[in-house]
């Protein structure tokens, strides 16, 4: 029996959506920026690194779970925040969570969710986390947390490197209807010119936001989109408990370093003072395995989710998931290793 790999069902997924969703909405979910340089060359940055794997070791019962910031993963495998769901799927986030969940995933709820918060987090059931924007409007950014906190979030991931939205050539713009556009926002103000501006992304934002979230939600911060060592460590001293290496799925500074190529001085950096993750051209199994190798806790999966989404909906979210976690289970066991706990930087060159 043949099996299909993750990256062959996603790259049939992303085909589909040419056709099921309207090409605005396939162009927002493909798109990077600038010239695409750092978009297009994130999955094969992950295939430049060769495995050194051990033999004659019992791998018959291998274990991909773990934990991150306290939340038990069943494999390290999480869904990354992705703003505006509802151009693939009529039940955007909703959908999403129904798939994550039914896998037994964590989902990075976006501040740009088009579907309200609280029926996202019903759909969800157990933890997740919440993507934090800073908007032009610190109390609307309050706010929006603040109603998080209240739904269920454990955790917030600040979003670093996005002051402003990186120009694209295509699919700047999320085609999608106004009732979905900032729902979260809409219900504290009217979608007017003074709401665009209020909504914006604040370009003023510096390290003690890290420490202003910590103190209006009580809950453990983490960043994201960092490319530096210098940075992850400012960002642990600020008060982070961990780090996202991204360049942000290639859509921010076209021609950012991939971050797999970040990963290794990052950790070094952080040390045992905080979790690191890693997003960005993640398809297989092994890519997984590489990122726990080189020190991740855990990866972050995006437009894979949003293909799955699109094409299949929550049964599609959910074999991806499923998937990435066979697949890893699979690699660990030909490297001779049946516990992530176990999975250092020797594994890999
Ligand atoms: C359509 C789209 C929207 C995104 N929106 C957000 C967002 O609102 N906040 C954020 O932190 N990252 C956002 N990202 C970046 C993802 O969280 C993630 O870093 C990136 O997609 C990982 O790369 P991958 O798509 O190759 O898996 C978005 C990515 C895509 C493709």
């Amino acid at each position: 029996m043949e099996v299909e790999s993750v990256a062959d069902l996603v790259a049939r997924y992303e085909q589909a959506c040419g056709s099921s969703i309207p090409q605005a909405a396939y162009d927002f979910i493909a798109g990077g920026s600038g010239e695409e340089i750092s978009q297009q060359e994130a999955v094969g940055a992950w295939r430049n690194f060769r495995l050194r794997p051990h033999v004659l070791r019992n791998v018959e019962d291998v274990d991909t779970s773990t934990t991150a910031l306290g939340t038990p993963l069943r494999a390290p495998v999480i869904a990354a925040p992705i703003a505006y769901h509802s151009v693939a799927h009529s039940d955007g986030e909703i959908e999403t969570a129904r798939g994550v969940s039914a896998a037994g995933s964590l989902m990075i709820v976006p501040t740009r969710a088009s579907t309200p918060l609280a029926d996202i987090a019903r759909a969800l059931g157990g933890p997740w986390w919440f993507q934090v924007y800073f908007v032009r409007d610190r109390e609307l950014t309050r706010r929006i947390v603040a109603d998080a906190v209240e739904l269920g979030a454990t955790a917030l991931v600040l979003t670093g490197d996005t002051p402003y939205v990186g120009q694209k050539r295509r699919g700047q713009l999320p085609p999608i209807a106004p009732e979905h556009y900032l729902v979260n926002f809409g219900k504290y103000m009217q979608p007017d010119a003074e709401f665009m501006y209020a909504t914006s992304q604040d370009p003023t934002v510096i390290l003690d936001a890290v420490q202003w979230l910590r103190d209006v939600s009580g809950l453990p911060v983490i960043v994201k989109g960092l490319l530096r060592g210098d940075d992850a460590a400012a960002c642990v001293e600020a008060g982070a408990a961990g780090v996202i290496v991204s360049n942000h799925g290639g859509r921010q500074l076209d021609r950012a370093v991939p971050a797999v190529s970040a990963l290794a001085e990052v950790v070094a950096a952080v040390g045992d003072r905080g979790e690191v993750f890693v997003d960005g051209g993640v398809r297989s199994g092994i890519d997984v395995l590489i990122a726990l190798s080189l020190g991740a806790r855990a990866v972050m999966l995006g437009r894979p989710v949003l293909w799955a989404l699109g094409a299949e909906g929550a049964p599609g979210v959910e074999r991806v998931l499923r998937g990435l976690r066979d697949e890893l289970s699979h690699a660990m066991a030909l490297a001779g290793v049946n516990r992530t706990a176990n999975i250092d930087r020797s594994l890999v060159r």
